[in-house]
């Protein structure tokens, strides 16, 4: 080979016309090669760009090989720049000014013809796209993706370094201690029939961290966690892990809010005002249905209990002596809804699970509905201010159990907001959401569960219900919550032994099982545990509302399909007995 390949002089995105006549090399791929007759055209691509480079019949040798490039061949070019006739220049392209004309040319390794073109916009399945991960990867969009996420971690490092934190890794290789969701195991080949768990977080270890002093701890780190996939949930994901002694809340809000304002200046160009807005558990439940919800839009959800609990409409009437809740959303504009498209409201709120939806049009200062009938004027127009709905509006009203109410209308005004574009993309609502409560009634297992972990502290306020009324509860708990996306959760741990104890019994974790699984940090909290707490970002989450993005496999190099599968390798994928032998392991089947 010529000694061309071990002197690339430029990158593919770096000459400008102040370059005019320099002597260059250039390597890179075959982007797309025109051949307009006597003159050929090459747009050579690379990491950094494209550069425009011509090959001309008068030199022989290069043009007869400039015939046979191919698109993602892998060329080095020598040539000199020249500047493009003012007819020719091409301003959407960052080299448009100029192209380089070859003077030599080596085809460092042919290409077959890719499963799909190497462009934005191609329309393209993403299980052909997860298979040819590396040609998907060639595309100018996902490498934009990586490179922001790049940029991400090195702010990220930059920031907690500036603030006197340490980056400290923990085991990959742990004790099986299921935080919520199921483990990944590896079985152990040294002792049969013992297991490795790969961390769901490194939980545990961070608040072993505190107690050997370190003060303040972060991590940019792999966790893993076998649950059901969804667009913004991944088998391995990564967390901006963090941890930090002697703090209150308060502390913690106020750095992750520096750090917030670090990635919106940084990444996005936004100025971020704070502080950022905050909501309790409870208030977003009963505002939104949801406990992340999304704030570029309005539709909060209206109680109407007061107004309806002695009009003429039965279902709604038993439905607030039964302890329900009717509550509504107004839906500015939407009385002009076709009868098909409040059916199908309707349908969505009963697969939802409510028993029902009533839609109202609201008209000139009053309803226009067949339920008028069933309640008087004055409630009729007193529903209408408090939802703060005018002529043209359509009210979805739900009467359920509270949780259910809830829930479909927290549902229903996502779709509405995204059916009617309501939502604005390039808007950023950030939302602190407080005070979670600290347990969760498990149906299935009939038991309380933790619903941070157990490892997080119950409010000061509420520690007189732990016994009588556990379920009330409040926690020192909370997420921070990006357009919709909970892009970040933590809390003020417990940190003596009594109290931990406590909590284990809440969960109905016996004494013998709390210390075989978590003795270790139960034996540490005797030494001198600090007071201490912290939060976990998902940073492939962070990472996709910044890029603009729907799906967190879009910023992640090599991600697993919805059902856990990598179709690059193939994984997961059988293994041979005799590896299975040296685990102790035998297959059921
Ligand atoms: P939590 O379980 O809330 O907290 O996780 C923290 C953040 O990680 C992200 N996340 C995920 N991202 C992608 N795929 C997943 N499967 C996935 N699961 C979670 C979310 C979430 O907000 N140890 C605690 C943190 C602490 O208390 O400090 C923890 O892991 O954005």
């Amino acid at each position: 080979m010529s000694t061309m390949l071990l002197d690339r002089s430029h990158t593919c995105g770096e000459l400008r016309k102040e370059n005019d006549g320099e002597k260059v090399i250039l390597m890179g791929w075959v982007d797309r090669q025109r051949d307009h007759g006597g003159i050929i055209f090459i747009d050579l691509r690379d990491r950094y760009g494209i550069t425009q480079v011509v090959f001309n019949p008068s030199a022989k040798n290069v043009y007869a090989t400039g015939k046979t490039l191919r698109g993602e061949f892998v060329i080095a070019v020598k040539g000199f720049v020249e500047k493009r006739p003012d007819d020719m220049l091409n301003d959407s392209l960052a080299t448009g000014h100029i192209e380089v004309v070859a003077e030599e040319v080596e085809i460092l390794n042919v290409a077959k013809t890719p499963p799909f073109e190497i462009a934005d916009n191609v329309d393209v399945s993403e299980e052909i796209r997860l298979k040819y991960r590396y040609l998907d990867m060639r595309r100018t969009a996902m490498q934009r993706n990586l490179i922001l996420r790049h940029r991400m971690a090195q702010i990220t490092r930059q920031f907690f370094d500036e603030n006197s934190f340490i980056e400290i890794e923990t085991p990959m290789l742990m004790r099986s201690t299921p935080e919520g969701a199921r483990d990944y195991l590896v079985p152990s080949r040294v002792h049969h029939g013992k297991f490795y768990a790969l961390p769901q977080s490194p939980q545990t270890y961070k608040q072993l961290l505190m107690v050997a002093g370190f003060d303040r701890y972060f991590q940019i780190v792999k966790c893993f966690r076998d649950e059901d996939l969804r667009a913004d949930r991944q088998p391995e994901f990564t967390q901006i892990d963090v941890e930090m002694s002697f703090v209150n809340q308060e502390h913690i809000f106020r750095l992750v809010e520096e750090l917030m304002v670090r990635y919106m200046d940084e990444i996005l160009g936004i100025k971020l005002e704070l502080p950022i807005q905050r909501m309790t558990y409870a208030k977003a439940m009963e505002l939104y249905g949801s406990d992340k919800p999304d704030l570029r839009f309005g539709l909060a959800m209206v109680e109407l209990n007061d107004l309806v609990e002695s009009c003429d409409f039965r279902v709604f009437v038993d439905c607030v002596k039964n302890g329900g809740a009717v509550k509504g959303i107004s839906v500015p504009g939407a009385a002009k809804y076709s009868r098909k498209q409040q059916d199908d409201l309707i349908e969505l709120a009963k697969q939802l699970g409510a028993k029902g939806l009533v839609p109202v049009k609201v008209g000139d200062n009053d309803w226009q509905s067949n339920l008028n009938k069933f309640f008087d004027e004055d409630t009729r127009k007193q529903i209408i201010d408090r939802m703060q709905a005018s002529n043209g509006d359509l009210l979805l009203i739900v009467a359920d159990n509270r949780e259910m109410t809830n829930e479909v209308l927290g549902n229903l005004r996502l779709k509405i907001a995204q059916d009617e574009g309501l939502i604005k993309e390039d808007n950023f609502a950030l939302l602190w959401v407080t005070d979670f409560p600290l347990l969760e009634f498990d149906t299935e297992e009939e038991r309380y569960v933790a619903r941070h972990h157990p490892f997080t502290s119950p409010s000061d306020e509420d520690l007189h219900l732990l016994e009588s009324a556990p379920g009330d509860v409040r926690a020192k708990a909370y997420d921070l919550v990006l357009n919709g996306t909970e892009i970040a959760g933590g809390s003020i741990r417990i940190f003596k032994k009594d109290m931990q104890q406590k909590m284990f019994k809440l969960l109905n974790i016996s004494d013998e099982e709390a210390y075989s699984k978590f003795g270790f940090l139960m034996d540490a909290f005797e030494y001198g545990a600090p007071p201490h707490g912290g939060i976990a970002f998902g940073f492939d989450r962070m990472a996709m509302l910044f890029a603009g993005r729907k799906s967190i496999r879009d910023v992640i190099a090599f991600p697993k399909t919805s059902s856990a599968i990598s179709l690059m390798d193939g994984a997961p994928s059988p293994v041979g007995s005799k590896q299975l032998k040296e685990l102790g392991v035998k297959l059921a089947r």
